[in-house]
């Protein structure tokens, strides 16, 4: 599967009928990688924001299962802003993208699948670094 370079918001299959709806994420399909990790980011405190930091090589999934946030990237040449409020849909995010999420509404919940396990050699956690590292 050819890696997809550009930041997608992904409208997700919504299942409805009288019990409520149904949502699902496929690998490969609606989500152009392997899964190889899933976490979630809840209970943040108002005002509080998470990320600030870049990936060299993991590529991102990041869905509002519950509540709203902001995620804002940066792709070395642009800032972009996503607001995140709906269960169904997704925000993909490719590698070396500095991205920071904020303005998380009360027991909002972040889901965010990611292409690789956890390693915090995989970070760049400095704006000016994350600049020099793309060029
Ligand atoms: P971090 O990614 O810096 O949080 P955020 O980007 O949401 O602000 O991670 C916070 C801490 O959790 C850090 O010490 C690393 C650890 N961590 C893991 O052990 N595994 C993971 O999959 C993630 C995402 C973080």
């Amino acid at each position: 599967m050819p890696e997809e370079v550009k930041v997608r918001i992904v409208n997700l299959p919504k299942i409805e009928d009288d019990r409520g709806n149904l949502s699902f994420i496929e690998e490969e399909n609606h989500i152009p990688f392997k899964v190889k990790r899933v976490y979630w980011i809840y209970d943040v405190p108002g005002g509080e924001y998470r990320g600030s930091h870049a990936f060299k090589e993991t590529a991102e999934f990041i869905v509002a299962l519950s509540g709203s946030f902001d995620v804002v990237l940066h792709n070395g040449k642009e800032e972009m802003k996503y607001s995140m409020n709906r269960s169904y849909y997704g925000l993909y995010v490719p590698k070396q993208h500095f991205r920071r999420l904020e303005n998380f509404s009360t027991n909002s919940l972040a889901l965010i699948l990611a292409s690789t396990s956890y390693e915090e050699d995989e970070y760049i956690r400095d704006f000016q670094q994350f600049l020099s590292y793309i060029k």
